[in-house]
């Protein structure tokens, strides 16, 4: 399978952008593991682990008798994630991709894999991945954006939804680029790789307080790169840029959130 390139900052220059999305959505991430079958003394995969937010809170929750392999194809983010991880965590952190997993030639009690497969070209192949590293009655424990849901009220330039085309199952191709909305697709596709589904839900984060919305700032600084390669000029960037000071401190601006979609699924 091909191997895209991330659009955003990795190591420590990304690190604001990946907090806010440890504030914004790993309360709701470390519930919905807890409640669908994280244990002590389990074998876990933290598939693109980035920093290591989560992978550090999976080894606390297995304990010393559990294991946590940590993996993430980009050697900047590995690098990031062992500088924060103390001795007492117990986490095995190697570069690799999610394509690559079966490589690793080892099967595990429950796969986590949030935030990624809205970056990769082929998500579906990789989900069926998951299928056969997972041990038989293995969890895997998915998130994934709904960047489509995102709204703005009052409307705004800097914060805007679009909606996309929807094509049906049978015409969507692995290998043809990354899809923002995924998340609305797990349910599908998990279902299509043999898994059982345990739970599914939306979790929709509304940012109404400044301190909410100015992270949004470190998230432009950091896709900037991206965003002027796909044809947007300086001068518009620091339209939006402005615009988006501006509405981080209007205290009657509301902005709904990447909507993100949550699934617990086990192999039977
Ligand atoms: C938005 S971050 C999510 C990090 C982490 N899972 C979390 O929820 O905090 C996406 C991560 O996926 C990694 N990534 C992108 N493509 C990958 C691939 N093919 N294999 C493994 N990791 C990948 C990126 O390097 C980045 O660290």
């Amino acid at each position: 399978m091909s191997e895209e390139t991330y659009d955003f900052e990795v190591g420590e220059e990304g690190q604001k952008g990946l907090d806010l999305l440890g504030v914004l959505f790993n309360p709701t991430t470390k519930s919905f593991i807890k409640q669908y079958g994280l244990q002590e003394g389990m074998k876990v995969l933290d598939v693109g682990c980035g920093t290591g937010d989560m992978s550090r809170w999976f080894a606390r929750q297995v304990g010393p008798s559990g294991r946590v392999l940590a993996i993430d194809n980009n050697e900047n983010q590995i690098h990031a994630a062992k500088l924060k991880t103390s001795d007492e965590d117990i986490i095995e952190y190697k570069c690799l991709s999610a394509y690559d997993i079966l490589q690793l030639k080892e099967t595990f009690d429950l796969v986590c894999c949030r935030f990624v497969l809205h970056h990769l070209h082929s998500p579906r192949q990789t989900i069926k991945l998951f299928f056969e590293v997972l041990n038989s009655g293995g969890i895997y424990i998915g998130e994934e954006g709904l960047i489509n849901a995102a709204f703005a009220f009052p409307a705004t330039f800097a914060w805007e939804g679009y909606m996309p085309e929807m094509k049906l199952p049978s015409e969507e191709k692995d290998g043809l680029g990354r899809d923002g909305d995924f998340g609305m697709k797990l349910f599908y596709y998990t279902k299509q790789a043999g898994f059982t589904i345990l739970s599914c839900q939306l979790v929709h984060p509304l940012l109404w307080k400044k301190e909410q919305k100015e992270p949004l700032l470190i998230g432009l600084q950091e896709f900037k790169k991206t965003a002027l390669a796909q044809g947007m000029t300086e001068e518009e960037w620091q339209k939006k840029y402005q615009e988006t000071q501006r509405i981080a401190l209007d205290d009657n601006q509301i902005l709904g959130f990447y909507e993100s979609c949550q699934i617990a699924a086990k192999k039977t």
